[in-house]
């Protein structure tokens, strides 16, 4: 069986799902579309909202060693001739002498295009910077970038940082936002695209601490998405062989998800040493150096770098969820995502449209509102109803019955084994927090561990595969 084969999901069947039921459009639909742009529609966005939350609160809230920044997007050209991006940060484009279609050069299998059969050009460096120009004169000197990734804002921060927190080494600067990329081929829905987000940390370590640290890095983020209900089978780690390194970068493993496509990047973990801010010292000319309070030596902090996609771990969290199953003798689309997750929490359904169902129904609605995201739903049948929730990812469904008025019980509905508890409407919104807690989802045992780091090159890692 192929790697592709074990995927449980058909890439048509997400984009398929995400169109019909509002998760993402194509950008700019009604004029054709913007090819490797993508609009989130109302389910997307919460869904979006809650990865990158989720990543915010573990990463950053949670932890004493993290602070969050926000930095701009425009950020000034030098940065990004010291970072080495207008030098280095390239792909091979090689270009078809008959139909003129581009392709990635490292990218296609054959000698001929792809497309038409027709004979290649020798590959040309191509820069993935988007170049634009700063204020009304559209000369040399006001040339600038769109952001090809975050972290910069976070290294030329660097100082800011230490010295507006008082902040010791090991500490890390977390930030999310929006990257572009004029990649040469997208594709694979939101996979890649030229406008897309991060969610990335630069840690900052001792010199010669570095590799204890990029361990636990990759341990902490491979963690985070089985946490978050990806099932560990469909994550791997991969390490880069030496002529794929950033030119940044002395070590990176890929943490790779099993994509309807195959296996692929769905986070970078880079060991940086102390390339960036070495570099932002010397083409600034200000000293980036950390004073250890301890030793009184100064040095040049050493980078650890996770850096997530927050599109493509959508992705991967939509295709992890996706699942069809029987229910109630018919066919059903179910996202089992994790209640941290589901951009709806909890559906509210009155059993009938009888005025005074509703009235109860809405009561119930109204002070649970205020506390969880839910949705009141009274269109077609209560079948049809728990089908629409389920293929939404809907973790709770709560229904008012005709019981209801009388004493003042509803029923809860959950999603996965589609079982239904009676609850007094009274203790309602306490055993809803309790459920969506995650408790009962975390696939993490208590403190577990699920590999160890000395594991990993000889089982999980498929060196320069
Ligand atoms: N600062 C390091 C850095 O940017 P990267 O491996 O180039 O490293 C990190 O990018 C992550 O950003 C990737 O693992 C992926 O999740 C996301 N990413 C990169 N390019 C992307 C694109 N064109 N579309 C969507 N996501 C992308």
């Amino acid at each position: 069986m192929t790697e592709q084969a074990t995927s449980k999901v058909a890439m048509d069947k997400i984009v398929s799902l995400c169109r019909r039921r509002g998760f993402i459009f194509p950008s700019s639909e009604i004029y054709g579309g913007l090819s490797s742009c993508w609009d989130y529609g109302p389910l997307g966005v919460e869904l979006k909202r809650n990865v990158r939350e989720a990543w915010w609160r573990m990463m950053v809230q949670e932890r004493d060693d993290m602070v969050g920044i926000e930095t701009s997007i425009l950020m000034h050209p030098q940065v990004w001739v010291a970072s080495g991006h207008v030098k280095a940060f390239h792909d091979p484009l090689v270009e078809c002498k008959c139909c003129h279609v581009r392709w990635r050069g490292d990218e296609i299998q054959t000698a001929a295009c792809p497309t038409c059969g027709g004979e290649l050009t020798a590959p040309q460096q191509f820069n993935l910077m988007f170049k634009t120009f700063m204020g009304p004169v559209e000369d040399h000197a006001s040339v600038t970038y769109l952001r090809p990734e975050t972290a910069q804002g976070m290294f030329v921060n660097f100082e800011n940082v230490v010295n507006t927190t008082r902040r010791r080494l090991p500490f890390g600067i977390a930030q999310m936002g929006k990257s572009f990329r004029n990649e040469i081929t997208t594709g694979n829905f939101i996979f890649r695209s030229r406008e897309f987000e991060q969610m990335e940390i630069e840690y900052f370590v001792k010199p010669g601490t570095e590799q204890k640290w990029f361990e636990y890095w990759l341990e902490e983020r491979f963690n985070w998405y089985v946490r978050l209900g990806i099932k560990k089978e469909h994550l791997k780690l991969r390490e880069h062989c030496k002529e794929e390194l950033a030119h940044y970068a002395r070590g990176c493993f890929d943490v790779n998800y099993l994509f309807p496509m195959g296996w692929a990047e769905l986070e970078g973990i880079a060991s940086r040493g102390d390339y960036d801010l070495k570099q932002h010292s010397t083409c600034s000319g200000k000293g980036l150096d950390y004073l250890d309070e301890e030793t009184k030596e100064r040095y040049v902090p050493y980078v650890i770098e996770p850096s997530a996609g927050v599109d493509r771990s959508v992705l991967a969290f939509l295709c992890d969820a996706y699942d069809e199953d029987i229910a109630e003798g018919e066919q059903r689309v179910v996202l089992r995502f994790h209640p941290l997750l589901a951009p709806v929490k909890v559906a509210i359904l009155p059993l009938s449209k009888k005025e005074h169902l509703a009235a109860l129904t809405k009561e119930v609605y109204a002070d649970l509102r205020k506390s969880i995201v839910v949705q009141y739903d009274d269109t077609q049948s209560i079948g049809r109803r728990y089908r629409r929730q389920d293929e939404i990812g809907t973790p709770f469904c709560v229904t008012v019955d005709f019981q209801s008025l009388e004493d003042k019980t509803v029923t809860i509905r959950e999603r996965d084994r589609m079982d239904q508890i009676r609850v007094p409407i009274a203790e309602l919104k306490k055993t809803l927090q309790a459920k969506l807690s995650g408790e009962d989802f975390l696939v993490l045992p208590p403190g577990g561990k699920f590999w160890k780091t000395a594991e990993i090159t000889e089982k999980q890692s498929v060196k320069g595969a």
